[in-house]
Parts: structure tokens; C-alpha cells; sequence
């Protein structure tokens, strides 16, 4: 029986592949290339030992979709396939919708119609919105501020509906904090396409000085130092909790929600200190004016994930900066030439 990750060639899913094969479990990765390369799948080969079954194409292809089930014995999905910038999706918010909604209904009905009955889905802390207060907890309500927060916030909707109509499904939705490092090996990290909108890729660009200097916007935040603070967790202490997540997936039905987050917060400042000090680099930086959506504090209460999963985050701000730096030192470029 087979795990189908979709998005399995982006950041947060090729970690995920590599923990799932680390634990036994067979990977099919379908991926669109959209927002990450054919190299991953190379170096996913070099990491795991294991030709991994690949498939080209978008999940808005229900043929292509059926196409996949039909050739393998599949026991559960693992839906990472979205767009997820937030400023481009207030540019373009019906590609963000066609994509990511569309997407998973075209997903879910072909998951359906072959009778698998069994999704992780990657949710993030941005259905918190803006006015709920850190810690954050599973049952606080859910909002967004931007096109692509709706997308997550609607997917959740979508995939609840859906396990209460049919008692059969098992549906879980993860909701990520701040993803940050890489595979100890170097060899996988984050790529983001052109200018990078999140810090910890910022932060190395600039390290590797393929950018000038961080721009930190706003230092009159009501936080400890003044500059936004979030929670930072490591990419393999994620992908360890997808793993988790899957086994308690597989053994139930209904839907279940579970923050994956370090449940601790971390300033922008404390984050580039922390970075300057295990890297013996100098990170410049200019303070810049608030960026519009942001909000000051987020962090998770991560105890429900402890108490039903029994899964909690390892790895240490040094680990995550250390681990983001030999990836982006080892890979200037990511995954171009
Ligand atoms: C972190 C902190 C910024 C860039 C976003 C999405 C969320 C999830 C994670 C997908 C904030 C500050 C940032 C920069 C800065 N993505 N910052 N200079 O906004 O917490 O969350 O990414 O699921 O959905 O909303 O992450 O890394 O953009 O910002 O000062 O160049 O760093 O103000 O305080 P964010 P981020």
C-alpha cells in the first residue's frame, strides 16, 4: 500500500517523503513543477537509497488522477499541491481559488471514486487570522485576512463537509507555523521562486549575498524587542509529525485538527542574532515600515498534537538556522545550476 504526496517535490513535501520512507512506508510523489524542480526527486534518491514512483501533472486533471489510482495500490493521500504565496494571491485571487480549491475537490472526488478514504492535508496557522490571541488552540475560530488564507480556511471546510457526509472518510488537517530549516544532508531545502517573501530564506540570500540586506518590517510591534514574533519549526520535526499524523489518520475515521508548531515564539531580531551567531556571518539589515497583514505575536499551544499524536518539535532555533544555512551555503542558487 502506497502514500500519494502530492506537492511531494516542494519544501515541506520532500521532507515528508523522506521521513514516510524512513519509516517504511512506499511514496508516490505527483508534483507540476510549478513552485519546485525535477532535481529534488535526484536528490531524494541520494538521501533515501530509493527510486521513488513520480508522476508529472496537476491535480486538476481528474483523468491524470484516476490514471494514478488506477496503477497503484493507494491507502492514503498527503495533499501538500497549493499555491501559497499570500501577496500574489491578492493579485490574483482566482488563481489561487481554481488552483487550491478546485484542485482538492478535483482530488477528492477522484479519491472517492476509487475508494480511498484517507487525507492529511497541509493547513498553516494563517486560518488563525488576526484576532485570535497566542497561544493558539485547535478550537479557536478560523479566518483570513488574504486570498490565500481563504483557500486554507475553505480546504478545512471542504474536507470536514466531507468526513461528515461519509462516515467512512478519515480526514486530518495540520495546521503549520513557521517552517524553517533543511535535511541535515544540505541536499533538500527551501527554493523559493524569485525574491523570497519569507525571512528565513531572505535571511540566507542575503548570507550567501545574493541579496543586499534584510529588510525587517516594523520594530513597534507590542513584542519584547518590537519586531514580530513567530513560531519557528524545524522542516524535519514537521515532516516527523506528518508521520504521526498519517498512523493516527489510518486508525481512525472523522476529522481531526492538530497545530504542528514548537508552541514557543521567536522575535525577527531574535531569529537573526540567533542565525549571526551558530553562522559566523553578519546579516545587514534596515528597519522597514510594517508589512501590511501582518500581526505581532503568533504562536502555537501544541499539546493536543503531544497528547494524541505524541508528537512534539526536537530541534532548537540554532538547529534551524544552522540546518537553513548549510542548505543555502551548499546551494547558492537552490536548484538551478
Ligand atoms: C515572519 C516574520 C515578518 C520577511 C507566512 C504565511 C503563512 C505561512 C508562513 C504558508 C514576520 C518578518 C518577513 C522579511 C521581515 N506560509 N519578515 N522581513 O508572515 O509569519 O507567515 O509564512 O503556509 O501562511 O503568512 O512568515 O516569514 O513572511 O514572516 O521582517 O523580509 O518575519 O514581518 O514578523 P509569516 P514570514
Amino acid at each position: 500500500m502506497a502514500i500519494l504526496v502530492t506537492g511531494g517535490a516542494g519544501y515541506i513535501g520532500s521532507h515528508t517523503t523522506v521521513e514516510l520512507l524512513a519509516t517504511g512506508h512506499e511514496v508516490i510523489i505527483l508534483d507540476d513543477f510549478s513552485n519546485s524542480s525535477p532535481k529534488v526527486l535526484d536528490r531524494l534518491k541520494t538521501i533515501t537509497g530509493k527510486n521513488i514512483a513520480f508522476y508529472e501533472g496537476s491535480i486538476l486533471n481528474k483523468p491524470f488522477l484516476n490514471k494514478i489510482f488506477k496503477e497503484n495500490n493507494i491507502e492514503a493521500v498527503i495533499h501538500f499541491a497549493a499555491f501559497k504565496a499570500v501577496g500574489e494571491s491578492v493579485k490574483e485571487p482566482l488563481k489561487y481559488y481554481h488552483n487550491n480549491i478546485v484542485g482538492t475537490i478535483s482530488l477528492l472526488e477522484v479519491m472517492a471514486e476509487n475508494k480511498v478514504k484517507n487525507i492529511v492535508f497541509s493547513s498553516s496557522a494563517t486560518v488563525y487570522g488576526v484576532n485570535n490571541i497566542s497561544p493558539l488552540t485547535e478550537d479557536m475560530p478560523t479566518s483570513a485576512t488574504n486570498p490565500y488564507g481563504y483557500t486554507k480556511v475553505m480546504m478545512e471546510q471542504i474536507l470536514n463537509d466531507v468526513a461528515f457526509a461519509d462516515k467512512e472518510w478519515s480526514v486530518t488537517n495540520l495546521r503549520y507555523f513557521n517552517p524553517i530549516g533543511a535535511h541535515e544532508s544540505g541536499l533538500i531545502g527551501e527554493a523559493p521562486n524569485g525574491v523570497p517573501n519569507n525571512i528565513m530564506p531572505y535571511i540566507t540570500q542575503v548570507a550567501v549575498g545574493k541579496l543586499q540586506e534584510l529588510s525587517i518590517f516594523g520594530d513597534d510591534y507590542d513584542t519584547p524587542d518590537g519586531t514580530g514574533v513567530r513560531d519557528y519549526i524545524h522542516v524535519i520535526d514537521l515532516a516527523k509529525g506528518h508521520v504521526l499524523a498519517l498512523k493516527d489518520n489510518l486508525a481512525t475515521t472523522g476529522s481531526h485538527v492538530y497545530n504542528l508548531g514548537a508552541g514557543q515564539g521567536y522575535s525577527v531580531l531574535d531569529l537573526v542574532k540567533t542565525f549571526e551567531k551558530e553562522n559566523n556571518v553578519t546579516i545587514p539589515y534596515t528597519i522597514k515600515p510594517r508589512r501590511a497583514g501582518d500581526i505581532a505575536t503568533c504562536y502555537a499551544n501544541s499539546n493536543k498534537a503531544k497528547e494524541v499524536l505524541g508528537w512534539t518539535a526536537q530541534k532548537t532555533l540554532a538547529d534551524m538556522v544552522r540546518d537553513s544555512w548549510r542548505w543555502q551555503s551548499q546551494n547558492p542558487n537552490g536548484y538551478e545550476e
